[in-house]
C-alpha cells in the first residue's frame, strides 16, 4: 500500500513565478502535490501540482477532468488553467483554480472542543450533502470524501469540494441498450480513501458506490457535531473498521435526530443503491427549520459570531499558523492530522483524455510550458453562472454518455 505523503512534491518558492502565476504562498499539501496560493493580476487562485511521475498514475490529470466536467456545480472550484511544464527538468502538472480559505478540518479544529455549534456544523453538512448531490447527478464519486477536502470559499459563502484525483465514474453506457447503468463491482478494488473517514466497505477493498461516499460524510458529519470520532486516535485501520462495526448507531444517535433518520436509510444501501436525496435533503431542510437556523445567520468562523474574535480573527491562535509556514512547512500535511489518504492502486481512476501536447510561449522562470488551455484568468467566480449551469450540466452528461 503506498503512503501518499511520502510522494515527492514540486517544491516552489515565494514570489517565483510559474506559469505567469505568482507564487504568494503554500497552502497545503498531501497525496500527490502541494498547493499554493498564487496570483496573476486581480486574480487571487489556488495552484496544485504534482510531479509526472508514470504517465498512468496522474492523479491531478484525472482532477483536471472531473473539475471541467462540473464546472456547472457552485459547489466545485472554477478551473481557470491546467497545464503540463517542465520544471527543473522534470515534467509537472498544475492546475489553477478559486482559491478557498482554510479547509473546513482546521476551523473545526480551531473551536472549543474541537466542534462546531449544532447550527455551523448543520449548514456545513448540507453543504457537503449538496455538493455530493452535484457529483452523484454528473454520475461520478468522489471516494476520499472529508473535511480536510472541503475549502471555505468566502466570496460565495459556499463550501468548495476539492481534491478529485480519486473520483471515477459509476455509470457506463449498456453496448445492447445504449443507456446508462452502473457499472458492475469489480472483485477487489483495492483501498483508497482515509481510515478514519471511510465505509466499512472500503475498509474491506470492496468496490466504492454512492453509499461509500455518504458514509464518509456522516463520519465527517458526525465529528462536525461531537469534535472527535471514537477511533480518532487510532491507526490501525482494522481496529478503526472493527469500531466502526461495534459502534452502529450510537454515534448517529448523539447527532440531531434527522441525521439518525438519514443514517438509516445510508446504511440499507447496496453498493449499486440510487441514495434517495430528496428524502435526505428534505431532512437536512427539516432540521433547519425545526432547529430555527436561518441563511443569513454567520458561520462560528466569521466576522460577527461569539467565536470569531476569540479563535478566528488572530490566524496566530491557529494550530498551524498560516503567517509563519510559507514555504516550508507542510500545513495541511495528512500526516500531522492523522488524516492521511492512502490508495492501494493508483490506476484505478478512468483515464482522463490527455493534457493537450502544446508547446507554448512565455514561460516562467526557468518552466518551460507544454500545455495552455481552459479558462481566462480574468474570469469572474460569478460569470454567466445560469448558462454556465446548463452548459455544463449538458456537456457533463454527454461525456458521461460518450457523445463527447
Ligand atoms: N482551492 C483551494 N484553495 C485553498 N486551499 C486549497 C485548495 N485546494 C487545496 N487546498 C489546500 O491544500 C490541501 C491539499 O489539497 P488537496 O487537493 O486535498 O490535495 P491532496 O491530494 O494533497 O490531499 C487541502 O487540504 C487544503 O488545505
Ligand atoms: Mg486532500
Amino acid at each position: 500500500m503506498s503512503s501518499s505523503s511520502s510522494c515527492a512534491k514540486p517544491e516552489f518558492q515565494s514570489g517565483q513565478d510559474v506559469s505567469g502565476y505568482t507564487i504568494v504562498g503554500k497552502l497545503g499539501s498531501g497525496g500527490f502535490g502541494a498547493v499554493y496560493h498564487v496570483k496573476k493580476d486581480a486574480l487571487q487562485a489556488a495552484l496544485k501540482t504534482e510531479f509526472v511521475v508514470k504517465e498512468s498514475s496522474q492523479t491531478l490529470k484525472n482532477e483536471v477532468h472531473i473539475l471541467r466536467l462540473m464546472q456547472w456545480s457552485p459547489h466545485f472550484c472554477r478551473l481557470y488553467a491546467a497545464k503540463r511544464l517542465t520544471w527543473q527538468d522534470q515534467k509537472v502538472n498544475i492546475m489553477v483554480m478559486s482559491l478557498c480559505g482554510r479547509p473546513l478540518s482546521r476551523l473545526r479544529r480551531m473551536m472549543p472542543q474541537r466542534h462546531f455549534t449544532r447550527e455551523t456544523a448543520a449548514r456545513l453538512s448540507f453543504m457537503i450533502l449538496k455538493a455530493l448531490h452535484d457529483l452523484h447527478q454528473s454520475g461520478i464519486l468522489h471516494r476520499d470524501v472529508k473535511a480536510s477536502n472541503c475549502g471555505w470559499h468566502e466570496p460565495t459563502r459556499q463550501i468548495m469540494l476539492f481534491d478529485l484525483g480519486f473520483c471515477r465514474k459509476f455509470l457506463d453506457k449498456d453496448p445492447k441498450t445504449g443507456k446508462l447503468k452502473h457499472r458492475e463491482a469489480r472483485k477487489s478494488a483495492g483501498f483508497i480513501g482515509t481510515s478514519k473517514f471511510c465505509s466499512v466497505y472500503a475498509h474491506d477493498e470492496k468496490d466504492q458506490g454512492r453509499r461509500d461516499d455518504l458514509w464518509a460524510w456522516l463520519y465527517t458529519t458526525a465529528e462536525f457535531f461531537l469534535g472527535s470520532l471514537p477511533w480518532s486516535n487510532e491507526d490501525n485501520s482494522h481496529l478503526v473498521s472493527t469500531q466502526k462495526h461495534k459502534i452502529s448507531n450510537k454515534l448517529f444517535l448523539r447527532c440531531p435526530r434527522e441525521i439518525y433518520t438519514i443514517f438509516n436509510h445510508v446504511k440499507q444501501l447496496k453498493f449499486d443503491s440510487c441514495p434517495d436525496y430528496p428524502m435526505m435533503l428534505k431532512e437536512f431542510q427539516n432540521m433547519l427549520t425545526r432547529l430555527q437556523i436561518f441563511d443569513e445567520e454567520v458561520f462560528d468562523f466569521e466576522p460577527g459570531s461569539a467565536y470569531y474574535e476569540q479563535y478566528y480573527a488572530n490566524r496566530q491562535t491557529d494550530s498551524e499558523c498560516e503567517d509563519c509556514q510559507m514555504l516550508t512547512t507542510d500545513l495541511e500535511t495528512s500526516a500531522s492530522t492523522g488524516e492521511q489518504t492512502k490508495a492501494s492502486r493508483i490506476v484505478d481512476v478512468d483515464p482522463a483524455p490527455a493534457l493537450n501536447e502544446v508547446v507554448g510561449a512565455g514561460a516562467g522562470a526557468g518552466a518551460q510550458e507544454a500545455v495552455i488551455t481552459l479558462n481566462s484568468s480574468k474570469s469572474s467566480e460569478k460569470d454567466g453562472g445560469v448558462q454556465r449551469l446548463a452548459a455544463g450540466l449538458n456537456r457533463a452528461f454527454n461525456r458521461i454518455i460518450g457523445n463527447e
